[in-house]
C-alpha cells in the first residue's frame, strides 16, 4: 500500500472541497475521468451491463454506480456524509459594529466544537442562484484567500476563561470582515464578483465558512494526517477511489455519498431521504427486472455505513470503552451498540470481518462507554428507505467536529482496499440466517 500517494490524493480532495457542494463537484470530476457516464434524475435512464454511472441530487449529494451484468444478485454498497459542522452565513448578513468594523451573521450548521474556529484564517464557499434569461442557476463560488477572522476576547477581559467558556454563537462566533468605509453591501458585491455576475442577479445563496489552514502530516514518523473535514470526508473518498479500483462481478456496486448528517438526515439528499432507493429501483426497471426481483436483489445486498469514529484521546483516555478502544493507524472501525444507534449486528459485523481479512487490512471495535450517549450516523436512517444488512464503520480520529481534525496515515489505505473487495464482491441470501460470500 502506498500511504503517501494516497494521503497526497485526499489532501487535495480535502483542500479543493471546502463543503458539500465542492466535495460533490470534485467527485464527479474523479468518476469523469474514470469513465463513468452522467445521469439526470430528470431525464429518462438507459442503462448498460458493463457500465459505470453517476447521478447527483441538489448538487450536494452523489450516487454512482457500475452493473456488471444484467442478472446481478445484489448491491454492494458504502454510503458516508460530505457535509461537515459548520457556520452558515445569514441573510442581510452585514452588521456594523461601533460605526467602525463590519462583522457577519452566520448561525450554526450542526454541532461543532467552537473555540478551534477563533483566531484563524477563516474564508468562504458555497452556491449562488443567479437569474437567467431562461430562469434560475447555480453557480459555486469560492473566495480563495485568507478573508476573515474570529478573534477571541482578549483573556485580561475574561480573567476566568481558562476555567469554561460558554460560546453563544450570535455573540462569540461572528468573523470580522472587514473596516468600515464608504462602500455599502461590500459582502454581496465580494460575491457577485466571485461568481461573475452583478449583484442584482444574485436571487439567493448558500455560504458558509471555512477553515483556510490546508491538510498536512504530522508527528515523528508523519503517522499522523490533519485537516478539516476529514468527518466525513476521508470516509468518502476512500469510498470513491475502491469504487473506482473495484472489479465488480455479479453484484453492482454503489458508492453515496449524503449531504445533512449533521443535522439529523432529513432532507431530499440526505440519508432520510429517497435518494438511495430511487435511484435502485430506477437500476432495477432500466435492467427490466420485476418488483419482485427487486426485493430478491436487496436481501442479498451489503450497505457499509462509513462515518469516523473516535479514537482513544491520549489526553483523556478514560472516555473509551475499556475494552474496545480504537486507535490512529490500526484499521477500520467496526461500530457497535446495543440500542442500534449504529446497524452492526452479529451478520453484519461477521461480514466486514471477513471483508476486512480478505482486503489484507486490520479492523478493531468501538462500543460507547456503558455510561456515555455517544453520537449516531446515517446507517440507521437510510434503513427507513431501503432496508438491508448494514454494518457501521468509520476511521479512527480525534477532534471529531473541530474545523481541524486529526486521523491515522494509514487508515485512508486500509479503507479503499476494504472498499475494493466490497464493491468487487457478492453476498447471496441463502435462507435460515446462512450467507454466501462471493469476496
Ligand atoms: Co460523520
Amino acid at each position: 500500500m502506498n500511504f503517501n500517494h494516497v494521503n497526497e490524493e485526499l489532501f487535495s480532495f480535502l483542500d479543493h472541497s471546502p463543503n458539500a457542494f465542492y466535495a460533490v463537484r470534485n467527485m464527479c470530476g474523479i468518476l469523469e475521468q474514470a469513465g463513468m457516464t452522467r445521469l439526470y434524475e430528470g431525464a429518462p435512464w438507459k442503462l448498460e451491463a458493463g457500465k459505470g454511472y453517476y447521478v447527483t441530487r441538489n448538487d450536494s449529494a452523489v450516487i454512482a454506480f457500475r452493473i456488471p451484468r444484467a442478472d446481478y444478485t445484489g448491491f454492494q454498497m458504502m454510503a458516508s456524509h460530505c457535509d461537515s459542522p459548520v457556520f452558515k452565513i445569514k441573510a442581510n448578513a452585514e452588521i456594523t459594529a461601533d460605526k467602525q468594523y463590519v462583522k457577519l451573521n452566520v448561525e450554526k450548521y450542526g454541532g461543532m466544537l467552537c473555540a478551534p474556529w477563533l483566531d484563524r484564517p477563516l474564508s468562504v464557499a458555497g452556491r449562488v442562484i443567479v437569474r437567467t434569461q431562461e430562469g434560475i442557476e447555480t453557480r459555486l463560488v469560492n473566495v480563495d484567500r485568507d478573508l476573515m477572522i474570529i478573534p477571541n476576547l482578549a483573556i485580561h477581559m475574561n480573567r476566568q476563561v481558562n476555567d469554561g467558556y460558554k460560546f453563544n454563537a450570535q455573540v462569540d462566533m461572528l468573523p470580522l470582515f472587514c473596516e468600515k468605509g464608504e462602500e455599502t453591501d461590500a459582502f454581496r458585491r465580494l460575491i457577485a464578483s466571485e461568481a461573475g455576475v452583478s449583484v442584482e442577479d444574485i436571487i439567493d445563496a448558500d455560504l458558509f465558512l471555512y477553515n483556510r489552514m490546508p491538510a498536512v502530516t504530522l508527528g515523528l514518523n508523519n503517522e499522523f494526517v490533519a485537516s478539516g473535514r476529514l468527518d466525513d470526508l476521508q470516509c468518502a473518498f476512500a469510498s470513491l477511489k475502491g469504487f473506482i479500483a473495484a472489479t465488480p462481478k455479479d453484484s453492482v456496486a454503489v458508492h453515496c455519498v449524503f449531504d445533512n448528517e449533521e443535522v439529523g438526515s432529513g432532507t431530499k439528499q440526505g440519508a432520510a431521504g429517497t435518494f438511495l432507493s430511487d435511484t435502485l429501483h430506477r437500476i432495477n426497471r432500466a435492467m427490466r427486472r420485476t418488483e419482485d426481483e427487486y426485493l430478491m436483489s436487496i436481501a442479498s445486498s451489503f450497505l457499509v455505513s462509513a462515518d469516523n469514529a473516535h479514537a482513544v484521546h491520549p489526553n483523556h483516555t478514560d472516555k473509551t470503552d475499556p475494552t474496545n478502544r480504537p486507535y490512529l493507524n490500526k484499521g477500520i472501525v467496526i461500530k457497535y451498540s446495543a440500542n442500534q444507534k449504529y446497524t452492526t449486528d452479529a451478520v453484519s459485523g461477521a461480514i466486514m470481518r471477513e471483508i476486512c481479512r480478505k482486503a489484507g487490512v486490520p479492523f478493531q471495535t468501538f462500543v460507547n462507554r456503558s455510561d456515555m450517549l455517544g453520537g449516531s450516523t446515517l446507517g440507521n436512517i437510510s434503513q427507513s428507505q431501503v432496508a438491508l444488512n448494514t454494518v457501521d464503520i468509520g476511521l479512527a480520529q480525534l477532534a471529531m467536529h473541530s474545523p481541524y481534525e486529526t486521523a491515522g496515515a494509514k487508515d485512508t489505505a486500509y479503507l479503499i482496499e476494504a472498499a475494493k473487495v466490497l464493491f468487487s464482491s457478492s453476498i447471496e441470501e441463502a435462507g435460515n440466517g446462512n450467507y454466501k460470500l462471493k469476496l
